[in-house]
């Protein structure tokens, strides 16, 4: 197994410099659930209840919390795979809160996902090959079949796979293997930048870390943005710029790594982060669990307050 790359915590402030290449602002999503007698929806969901932050071009953003706490409908708001009930979400400067159509089409390019489950997102009855080069196709980026094989020989080499494994299905792949494939289709297209959901939840513990070194390596050769959701505080450590910790919908905390991780104000980020294993033996057996209620949401009027530069708690 490879060593996981150190922190690139540091580069935090020098990535803020350039105007941000996603920013998003007071996004909200209300989900109606239940139906009464007349079919209308008995209450509504606060999934994501006000949630504003940026990413700067090449920067890598945690966005960390328990389930529940709205990070998948955040990623998939960027995404614009879920209409927001209100807030706004540009992308290089344009707002792209209500596209459609090819002017949507035209910034999914630049912006790609990759899921938990890479089973579930590849579909089961297309050679792998296929789906790795179906958004080369149906973006019109390549001519003919051949130069589309020959992309996605690249791309498989590029993720660690044998291109001669193109023909086969997903069943006959690993867990790995298979988000290896996920990777490679998000990467198809160049985009500016990947919004990865829990990519190395589902995954042996054995091999997250070559995973998260594929990101990385990725990242630094292609230069993308990442919005990687986990819940696992370690790999964020080692991977992320900054980090956002959302609680009931909303960023409670929010700042460089190593300042969140060094300095954490809020209860529910110490409760995290006192939670996760520490690789060092003696400070793991010294380590304790503080506890905080998840259940207690943010009183509504507490606002996001900067403690140290760039780091932000609600209070
Ligand atoms: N399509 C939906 N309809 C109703 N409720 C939803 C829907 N999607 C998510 N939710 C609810 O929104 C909240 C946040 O969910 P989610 O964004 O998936 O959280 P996380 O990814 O942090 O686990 C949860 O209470 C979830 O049940
Ligand atoms: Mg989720």
């Amino acid at each position: 197994m490879n060593e996981l790359s150190p922190s690139a915590a540091p580069a935090a402030a020098r990535l803020r410099r350039a105007p941000p290449l996603l920013r998003v602002e007071n996004l909200v999503k209300h989900f109606g659930v239940g139906t009464d007698l007349r079919g209308r929806p008995t209450h509504t969901v606060k999934a994501v209840d006000g949630v504003s932050f940026d990413v700067a071009p090449g920067e890598i953003l945690g966005l960390v919390g328990e389930s529940g706490s709205g990070k998948s409908t955040t990623g998939r708001l960027v995404l614009r795979l879920e209409n927001p009930t209100e807030g706004s979400i540009q992308f290089e400067g344009q707002e792209i809160t209500r596209l459609k159509g090819s002017n949507l089409t035209a910034v999914r390019k630049k912006l790609q996902v990759v899921f938990q489950d890479p089973y579930s997102s590849l579909n089961p009855r297309m050679r792998v090959g296929e789906s790795v080069g179906e958004p080369l196709r149906v973006h019109g980026m390549v001519r003919g079949k051949n130069e589309q094989r020959d992309r996605v020989a690249a791309l498989f080499q590029r993720v660690g796979l044998d291109p001669r494994f193109m023909d086969r299905f997903p069943h006959q792949f690993s867990g790995g293997q298979r988000q290896r494939i996920g990777i490679a289709r998000a990467i198809a297209l160049g985009p500016k930048m990947i919004v990865a959901d829990e990519p190395i939840t589902a995954l042996d513990v054995s091999i997250q870390a070559q995973i998260i070194n594929l990101f990385l390596d990725l990242q630094e050769e292609m230069g993308m943005s990442y919005l990687f959701i986990a819940h696992d505080l370690g790999m964020v450590r080692y991977l992320c710029h900054r980090v956002a910790v959302m609680l009931r919908g909303r960023i409670v905390e929010m700042g460089p790594t190593a300042s969140v991780f060094a300095n954490p104000q809020h209860g529910y980020t110490r409760a995290l982060i006192s939670a996760a294993p520490i690789p060092d033996p003696d400070r793991e057996a010294a380590r304790q669990r503080q506890p905080f209620d998840p259940n207690t949401a943010p009183p509504p009027e507490a606002r996001l307050t900067e403690v140290e530069q760039g780091h932000y708690a609600l209070v």
